[in-house]
């Protein structure tokens, strides 16, 4: 089993996004997987999701509702066996907490669609674009499936 930890600011629009596209994908697939998501920072801890982002997703098959905000931990550096942040701020603030000498991957989400163009997933909090976030999401959650299988 691959434990997959996604991670964005808030997490409340861009990472339960991906921890919900990237479930429902490796399911299909019948890759076993466990996913969780979390945001570097402390803004929504114990929240669901946006609503909007909640809507978007739930037009195209993916139910959000349950998922509540966490903060990301040195912790998750051995509960996971990999780390995607949304963006390279993301992975500044996740390397900034990693302990001496663990060596868990963390990777841009976007490293997994190269056709993208594109190194961050914009954050639609500020953008509004939720349905371009969730075409990047979709689109990078089977490239690493693919990786992974
Ligand atoms: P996320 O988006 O990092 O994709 O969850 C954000 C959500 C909320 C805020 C910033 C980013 N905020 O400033 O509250």
């Amino acid at each position: 089993m691959t434990r997959v930890l996604f991670v964005c600011l808030g997490n409340i629009c861009r990472s339960p996004a991906a921890e919900a596209v990237f479930r429902q994908l490796a399911a299909a697939s019948g890759l076993d997987v466990a996913t969780d998501s979390a945001g570097t920072s402390n803004w929504h801890i114990g929240n669901p999701p946006y609503g909007p982002m909640i809507r978007a997703a739930a037009a195209r098959g993916y139910d959000l509702s349950m998922l509540r905000a966490r903060q990301f931990r040195r912790a998750d550096f051995s509960d996971f066996d990999l780390i995607i942040g949304m963006d390279s701020d993301n992975i500044g603030d996740i390397e900034r907490l990693r302990p001496a000498g663990s060596q868990t991957p963390a990777a841009r989400l976007l490293d997994y669609a190269p056709q993208s163009g594109l190194r961050d997933v914009p954050d639609p909090y500020y953008t509004r674009d939720f349905d371009g976030a969730l075409d990047l999401i979709e689109t990078a959650s089977r490239g690493l499936l693919k990786s992974l299988s």
